[in-house]
C-alpha cells in the first residue's frame, strides 16, 4: 500500500507541474450522450426478450473472489492466466474485478440458495467486465456484456431454447447477418479419451506450432484447435474432431439440440474447432459471428452448457446453459450498418423566463410539471427571451412557459402556442391543467 501511495504522490505532482490533462484508463471508454441513446435501444430489446422468455435479473458485484475465476472459469485459460486484474484488499483477499458474468451468477445461485427454488431456474444480468487485454475495435479492457443463463435444467430443447434467444436478440436489435457456429466438446467421461487422442496427434505436429500452443498442449490441448496462428489452423484442420468421440450421452444430446433447431428453423454452422476459451463448458458450445467476417474480434457473443460448474464452486450437481454478448460490438456493428436511431430529444414544453424573481417560479413550476409527467426544458442560465425561445425551437416544444417580472409578480404565466404564436395569460394555479390541454389537443 505505502507503494502505490507515493506512485500517486509522484504522478499528482507530475500532473499537476505540467498540467497533463488526466486520461482514461486504456482500453477503458466513456459512453457519451448520444451512444447512450444507441445502448438504451439495444438493452431494452435484450430485456424484454428475457423478460418474455421468464428470466429475472440478477446484478452480481464487479469485485468477486480470485478463487472463483480460479475454479470457475479455469487457471489454464487466457482470461484468467493473463487477463485479470488482480489485487489484493486491505484484509489480505485476493480479488479480482470480474472478467465475465457467469462465475459471478453461478456463485450467487448458489449461495442464495436457489437450488431450492422452483427449478430452472432463469436470469439475466447486464454490466462491465474486464480484461487485460490488447485493446483494438472491439477489445477493450473494460467492456459490457449482457447475458442470462438457465440453472436446474438438463434438457437438449433448453440448450436450443438459449441459442435461440441469443439468435433472437440479435434479430430485434437488427442486426441479422449472423451464423450461429456449434459444437459439443462432451462431458468429463468422453472428452479425456478424446483429449489423449489430440495430443497424440499434435505431438508428431510439435515443431510446426506456435510457441503458446507447445506449452499448452500437455495443460489444456482443446485450446489448440482455436489458435489463429496460420500454421497452427493447418494442423487443426486435420486433427481429429470431438464430435467422432463423443460418449453415447453427448452424442445424443447434441443431435437432439441440432434437431431442435432445426425445427426453430434457425441455420447454423457445425464448427469443430469450437472450444471457447472458458474451461467450464460441457457438450454444446456455440457463438455467433457476423456473416463474412471470421476471428475472435467478430464473435458477438457466445456460450454453452456447463453441467459442471455449480459442483465445482461447492454447490450441489446442477446442470446450467447461458450466453452473453458484448454491447459494444453490437453497438459498433449497428452503427457501421448505417443503423440510425432517432436521437431527437423532444421536450412538450419550454420554461422561459426574464430575472431572478421569475427563475424562483420556474423552478417551482418545473417541479409540478415533472410530477404531471410533462416533458419540459429550461435554460435558467440564459437571459436574452430570443434565444430561450430558439431553444424551445430545438426541442420541438409544442408550448413555451414564459415568465417575466410583471408575471412574477402577478403569479401568472404566459403560454405561447410555438407553431401559431398566439400567446395567452393563465395563472399559475390553473398553468398545468391548461398545459394538459394544449398537449391533448
Ligand atoms: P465470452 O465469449 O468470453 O463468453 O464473452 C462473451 C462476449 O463478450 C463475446 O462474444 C464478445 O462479444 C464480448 N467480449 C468479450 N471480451 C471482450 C472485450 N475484451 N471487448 C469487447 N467485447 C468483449 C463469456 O464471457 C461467457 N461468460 C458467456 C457465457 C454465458 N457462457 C455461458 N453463459
Amino acid at each position: 500500500m505505502p507503494r502505490v501511495k507515493k506512485i500517486e504522490k509522484k504522478e499528482d505532482k507530475k500532473h499537476r507541474k505540467k498540467k497533463v490533462p488526466v486520461q482514461a484508463v486504456r482500453g477503458m471508454n466513456d459512453i457519451l450522450p448520444p451512444e447512450q441513446f444507441i445502448w438504451d435501444y439495444i438493452l431494452e430489446k435484450a430485456r424484454k426478450l428475457c423478460n418474455d422468455f421468464g428470466f429475472g435479473r440478477i446484478e452480481t458485484p464487479i469485485l468477486e473472489h480470485t478463487e472463483l475465476f480460479y475454479r470457475g472459469v479455469g487457471q489454464i485459460t487466457d482470461i484468467v492466466e493473463k487477463e485479470m486484474y488482480t489485487f489484493e484488499t486491505q484484509g489480505k483477499d485476493a480479488v479480482s474485478l470480474r472478467p465475465e458474468g457467469t462465475a459471478g451468477v453461478a456463485r450467487a445461485y448458489i449461495e442464495n440458495g436457489m437450488s431450492k427454488w422452483s427449478q430452472p431456474v432463469k436470469l439475466f444480468y447486464e454490466g462491465p467486465m474486464f480484461r487485460y487485454e490488447k485493446p483494438q475495435a472491439g477489445r477493450y479492457r473494460q467492456h459490457h456484456q449482457f447475458g442470462a443463463e438457465i440453472f436446474g435444467d438438463e434438457c437438449s430443447a433448453v440448450d436450443a431454447q438459449i441459442i435461440y434467444l441469443a439468435w433472437k436478440i440479435f434479430q430485434k436489435i437488427g442486426i441479422k447477418n449472423t451464423t450461429i457456429q456449434v459444437n459439443s466438446i462432451g462431458c468429463s467421461e468422453c472428452r479425456p479419451v478424446y483429449k489423449k487422442l489430440l495430443v497424440d496427434y499434435y505431438e508428431m505436429k510439435i515443431n510446426k506450432l506456435c510457441l503458446d500452443c507447445k506449452r499448452r498442449l500437455s495443460e489444456n490441448p482443446l485450446r489448440l484447435l482455436d489458435c489463429k496462428e496460420e500454421k497452427c489452423m493447418q494442423v487443426a484442420s486435420s486433427a481429429p474432431q470431438i464430435i467422432d468421440h463423443l460418449c453415447e450421452g453427448c452424442h445424443d444430446h447434441f443431435k437432439n439440440v441440432l434437431e431442435f433447431l432445426d425445427e426453430l428453423e434457425i441455420s447454423y454452422v457445425l464448427n469443430s474447432s469450437l472450444v471457447r476459451g472458458l474451461d467450464y463448458y460441457t457438450k454444446t458450445v456455440f457463438e455467433i459471428w457476423e456473416d463474412g467476417v471470421e476471428g475472435a474480434q467478430t464473435s458477438l457473443g457466445g456460450g454453452g452448457r456447463y453441467n459442471d460448474l455449480i459442483r465445482t464452486l461447492g454447490g450441489e450437481d446442477t446442470p446450467a446453459v447461458g450466453f452473453s454478448f458484448g454491447i459494444e460490438r453490437a453497438v459498433e456493428r449497428l452503427l457501421s450498418s448505417g443503423f440510425h436511431l432517432e436521437q431527437k430529444i423532444r421536450k412538450d414544453v419550454f420554461l422561459v423566463q426574464l430575472g431572478n424573481m421569475a427563475r424562483k417560479k420556474i423552478l417551482r413550476l418545473f417541479d409540478k410539471l415533472i410530477d404531471s409527467n410533462i416533458v419540459a426544458g429550461e435554460s435558467l442560465g440564459r437571459g436574452s427571451i430570443k434565444s430561450q425561445l430558439r431553444m424551445a425551437n430545438r426541442y420541438n416544444s409544442k408550448l413555451a412557459l414564459i415568465i417575466g417580472q410583471k408575471e412574477a409578480l402577478d403569479d401568472t404565466v404566459i403560454i405561447r402556442d410555438m407553431e401559431s404564436g398566439m400567446q395567452e395569460v393563465v395563472t399559475m394555479e390553473c398553468i398545468v391543467q391548461e398545459v394538459k390541454k394544449r398537449l391533448k389537443a
